[in-house]
């Protein structure tokens, strides 16, 4: 797809993030965008945003809530784009909601792991059924799946147990590698790719825990882990408080979102010169092309101790 004006795009998580400017970016380039989240102010704050510029007449930028995780409100949000928008389909569909956390199958409860595996993964599975009728209908369609790196390295380092989402974030690559050929065979007007991006600066490490916790704090147990992960990095946690560990939680969110070497915007552009270039594998950010470049030189070293701090060092990467 060369061009996106006059298209309708679909983009799940558009409340903060990539998913924000994704809309946008398609938004300037005449795009109609309709987005869910679990969160309405945000979705509200995108909006905004992108009627800050004039924008072209008739263009639709339409909010939904919906939880991508659970397939009758995705299907409630299909109902009212097709009211809304006034359409029967769409051209472009980002499968970008995701959130972290519930990495242990010890320290955390099946409840939160589920949640993330559930949403990383189930929420593009769901994304594609519900839509795909609306894509096929369309002249081109490109339907775009966010992985991450941990869709090909299933790690952030040492201290963290992160199996939900690394499971959820190879089983979207894997999906949409197969689904290129289903598509080539049964509906070959429509495309897809996987993204793969490296550390971006969003506030994925805060909304996470929104849609674990119902809040930005940690709870009782996950301060138990805080108190060991940061031991294991060598730091005297005996004498703090919990509310010291939250602030501790806090900063490490917001460095998160402040020290990443991509920004969200930067990425956004990534992805969606990657559409234009049709390539089915887009990379996202100087770490992750190097991360795969280290990952397929040595797989049996890739989670040592020495593979993590090497490439921690050498891309400048804080997250373990
Ligand atoms: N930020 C990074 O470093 C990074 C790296 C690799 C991959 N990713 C992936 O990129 C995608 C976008 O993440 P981001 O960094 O922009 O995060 P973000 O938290 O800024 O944006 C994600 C959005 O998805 C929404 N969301 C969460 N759960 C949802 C649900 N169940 N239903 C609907 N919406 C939901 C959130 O409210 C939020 O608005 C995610 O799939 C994430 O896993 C991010």
């Amino acid at each position: 797809m060369k061009d996106f004006a006059g298209k309708i795009a679909v983009i799940t998580g558009g409340g903060t993030g990539m998913g924000r400017e994704l809309a946008r970016q398609l938004v300037a380039e005449g795009c109609n965008v309709a987005m869910c989240d679990v969160s309405a102010e945000a979705m509200a704050e995108t909006k905004r945003l992108c009627e800050v510029e004039k924008l072209p007449q008739g263009l639709r930028i339409t909010t939904h809530i919906a939880d991508v995780s659970i397939e009758d409100q995705f299907l409630r949000f299909r109902d009212e784009l097709i009211e809304q928008q006034a359409t029967d389909r769409i051209h472009l569909l980002f499968n970008n909601a995701g959130i972290g956390g519930g990495g242990s199958l010890f320290t955390n409860t099946r409840e939160q792991w589920e949640r993330t595996f559930n949403i990383c993964w189930g929420g593009v599975y769901l994304g594609v059924r519900t839509f795909l009728p609306l894509l096929v209908k369309a002249d081109e369609g490109h339907i775009v799946n966010t992985s991450s790196v941990n869709g090909f390295w299933a790690s952030v380092g040492l201290g963290v147990s992160h199996t939900a989402y690394c499971s959820a974030k190879f089983a979207v690559k894997g999906f949409t590698e197969a689904l290129m050929n289903d598509l080539r065979l049964n509906a070959p007007h429509i495309k897809c790719s996987v993204v793969m991006p490296g550390h971006i600066g969003t506030s994925i490490v805060s909304n996470s825990r929104k849609v674990q916790n119902g809040s930005d704090q940690l709870t009782p147990n996950e301060i138990v882990q805080s108190r060991q992960r940061l031991k294991g990095m060598g730091i005297d946690v005996a004498g703090l408080s919990d509310d010291q560990i939250q602030q501790i939680a806090l900063d490490r969110a917001q460095k998160f979102h402040d020290e990443a070497p991509t920004t969200a915007a930067a990425a956004a552009k990534f992805i969606l010169d990657g559409v234009k270039a049709e390539r089915w594998r887009i990379l996202v950010g100087d770490d992750a092309h190097r991360l795969d470049q280290r990952v397929r030189q040595a797989p049996e070293k890739a989670y040592t101790p020495e593979f993590y701090q090497s490439f921690a060092e050498e891309v400048g990467w804080r997250l373990g």
